[in-house]
């Protein structure tokens, strides 16, 4: 959707691989503000890899990262996603969406789904810049209480 611009140094999208541990816990960390068993990422990569995305430096640093499942029939769901705090609003997240979202389709997948929390308004407008709308309001879904909204679009 946005172009990577020129004066920005060129970030890669590649899959996830198990040294990207620390680097996705920590940003869950900071970002999301949750805390899993570092044995989880690989577990949840397993069973469709192609939905696991990982945004790198040049010289191979990540940066960022979209985690998607396929748990449920003709679905895919974002579980995780973020971009580090120095290297956002570049552009990297859009970059990450889109090539998760023609993943989905690639797969034949027709809806995508997920959540986040009632106050990330951030997050929520770049979502609903990719057309996802508000479908449920998940009470205390987050571990510190917080409500959540569950959002939804389809993929055309
Ligand atoms: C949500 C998140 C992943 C977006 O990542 P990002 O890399 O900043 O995303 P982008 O740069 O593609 O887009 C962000 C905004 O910058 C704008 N933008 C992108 N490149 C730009 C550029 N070169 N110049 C000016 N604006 C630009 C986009 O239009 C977008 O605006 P919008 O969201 O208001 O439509 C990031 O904000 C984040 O990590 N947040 C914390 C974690 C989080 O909340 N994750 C979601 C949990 S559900």
């Amino acid at each position: 959707m946005i172009p990577p611009s020129a004066d920005e140094p060129a970030v890669s999208l590649r899959g996830f691989r198990p040294l990207d541990v620390p680097f996705v816990s920590g940003l869950v960390a900071e970002a999301l503000h949750e805390h899993y068993d570092p044995s989880l990422y690989s577990s949840l990569s397993y069973d469709w890899p192609e939905g696991f995305l990982i945004a790198a430096d040049p010289h191979d640093v990540p940066v960022g990262f979209l985690l998607g499942v396929n748990q449920v029939e003709h679905e895919a769901r974002v579980l995780m996603f973020a971009v580090d705090r120095n290297h956002r609003t570049r552009g990297i997240g859009s970059r990450l969406m889109d090539v998760f979202l023609e993943r989905a389709r690639s797969r034949g997948l027709r809806r995508v789904t997920l959540e986040v929390r009632v106050s990330n308004a951030t997050a929520i407008r770049f979502y609903t810049r990719y057309r996802f709308s508000v479908v449920d309001l998940l009470r205390a879904y987050y571990s510190d209480g917080e409500n959540g909204y569950q959002m939804a679009r389809d993929l055309g």
